[in-house]
């Protein structure tokens, strides 16, 4: 290992090269290089703009971290632990390139308004590309829900057969929570896309800089007005963090919906070989592992955001090293919800198929037209109460004589009360119970149009 330095003339002895290691953040915080080198170069025109150094040395600044990106890209940056961090390894390697004018780079900046520029460069980007993901996640539900607007499953609450609904207005449900991850992402960015750079250390300096400067050439929308503010908030990571965990919530219920369907006792889905993994033991087995993985990766996207609440509670003002902690957890959570995100398209568009002849069967025998009856009675002016009470009785003595409310006779249908007609029978058919259920929102096949005219102009904006 090349000798660790020394901070300053201030210290007289390197580190002990455990506590060098144990300090060192360039094992993980590489990933922020390019993100670091085009702050940087913001950084140094600024500098020139303001005259604080000369134009000829911004463009060989420029130059110097240009080059150190191209040999990053090609595999050829790849600093030890002596470095520190990536800050350091970028202006040591940038001194070695372009010699003494590299050591002015740093001139009216400090690593904390630094690393609070790459870190918010970082996560702009990829919320970016998440809402991007999101987008495809969408479209495949929307795909499979224009293919089924008329196949019928059974809905539950409480896991039990509650009414039957359209296939695609239970899909549709999980582009509408994709649909509130996107928007609660593009209120994130709000709030990450905020320049801290020129904040310096904790307050600002006394070089006659031009913040806005250097944030537009950024693309911040605008700049943080308190420098201790800035170079400490970590806000806009909590925020990430926790929209990545609802993210999450919702793929692992969807997941959890997924494995349910795929096994033997619901069978309402095929998982194709493509998507599916088999065991090594018991031949029959096809296992849904995709799903359960997904389900299963939601706790560490959840222990990252839990792991930044703590580190932030009671940090004092501003910048203290507890912020180096930060990274991995972001980093990690944004690499879980893309791999994820990714696999459920993919599942979706190429690993399942409904199973529309067990799901037809499904909603025919059983008892989810209950309500129907009800409200067939309570629509001739039976009060509801009383017509659940009669129903109620009907699946009872139903379901001790194994029969299905289609197979109750007109007669038996009159016993029970003389309001009874024979349109019955298609009032408690399932296409009919889910149809009729037009209300605003609700499964019903006129609305689940609407509901999928209205996803499709969502996605072409
Ligand atoms: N590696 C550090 C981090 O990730 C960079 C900032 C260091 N600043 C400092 N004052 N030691 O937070």
């Amino acid at each position: 290992m090349t000798k660790q330095k020394t901070w300053s003339a201030r210290f007289e002895s390197a580190l002990n090269p455990a506590i060098a290691i144990f300090n060192a953040s360039i094992g993980f915080d590489i990933e922020l290089i390019e993100y670091d080198l085009t702050g940087s170069i913001a950084h140094a025109k600024m500098l020139a703009k303001t005259k604080i150094i000369s134009d000829a040395e911004a463009q060989q600044l420029e130059f110097g971290l240009e080059q150190i990106r191209t040999e990053y890209q090609q595999g050829n940056f790849n600093p030890g632990v002596e470095a520190e961090d990536v800050h350091f390894a970028v202006e040591r390697r940038l001194i070695e390139i372009v010699g003494d004018v590299g050591k002015k780079l740093h001139t009216a900046r400090s690593r904390n308004d630094q690393v609070g520029t790459d870190i918010r460069l970082y996560l702009r980007a990829q919320i970016k590309q998440i809402q991007q993901q999101l987008r495809q996640f969408q479209t495949a539900l929307l795909v499979h829900s224009e293919n089924h607007v008329e196949t019928l499953i059974p809905g539950y609450t409480h896991l039990q057969r509650a009414q039957p609904l359209s296939l695609a207005h239970h899909l549709l449900a999980y582009f509408q929570m994709a649909q509130r991850d996107v928007e609660r992402l593009e209120d994130v960015y709000k709030r990450t896309n905020i320049s801290p750079l020129g904040c310096g250390a904790l307050a600002g300096t006394t070089f006659p800089i031009d913040r806005e400067y250097s944030a537009e050439l950024l693309g911040f929308d605008r700049l943080y007005e308190n420098s201790l503010d800035g170079v400490s908030d970590r806000d806009f990571a909590i925020e990430f963090l926790c929209a990545a965990s609802l993210i999450m919530v919702h793929l692992s219920r969807l997941s959890e919906e997924m494995i349910l369907w795929a096994s033997q006792e619901f069978n309402f889905i095929t998982l194709k070989d493509t998507c599916a993994t088999g065991s090594s033991i018991m031949p029959q087995k096809k296992n849904p592992d995709i799903p359960e993985l997904v389900r299963g990766k939601t706790g560490r996207v959840f222990g990252h955001l839990q792991a930044l609440l703590v580190i932030m509670k009671g940090l004092p003002l501003a910048y203290n090293k507890d912020l180096q902690e930060d990274k991995e957890g972001i980093f990690d959570g944004v690499k879980t919800v893309k791999a994820c995100l990714e696999a459920m398209t993919i599942l979706l568009q190429e690993g399942i198929e409904f199973k529309t002849a067990r799901l037809a069967k499904a909603v025919a025998e059983d008892f989810s037209n209950a309500t129907d009856v009800a409200d067939y009675l309570a629509s001739k002016d039976v009060p509801f109460r009383e017509a659940y009470n009669l129903v109620g009785k009907v699946v009872k003595t139903s379901l001790a004589t194994g029969k299905l409310l289609k197979d109750l006779t007109l007669e038996e249908w009159q016993q029970l009360h003389p309001a009874f007609e024979a349109d019955i029978y298609d009032a408690i058919a399932p296409k009919q119970v889910v149809s009729a259920r037009n209300s605003y929102g609700g499964t019903g096949f006129a609305q689940v149009h609407q509901a999928i005219a209205k996803a499709k102009s969502l996605l072409d904006t």
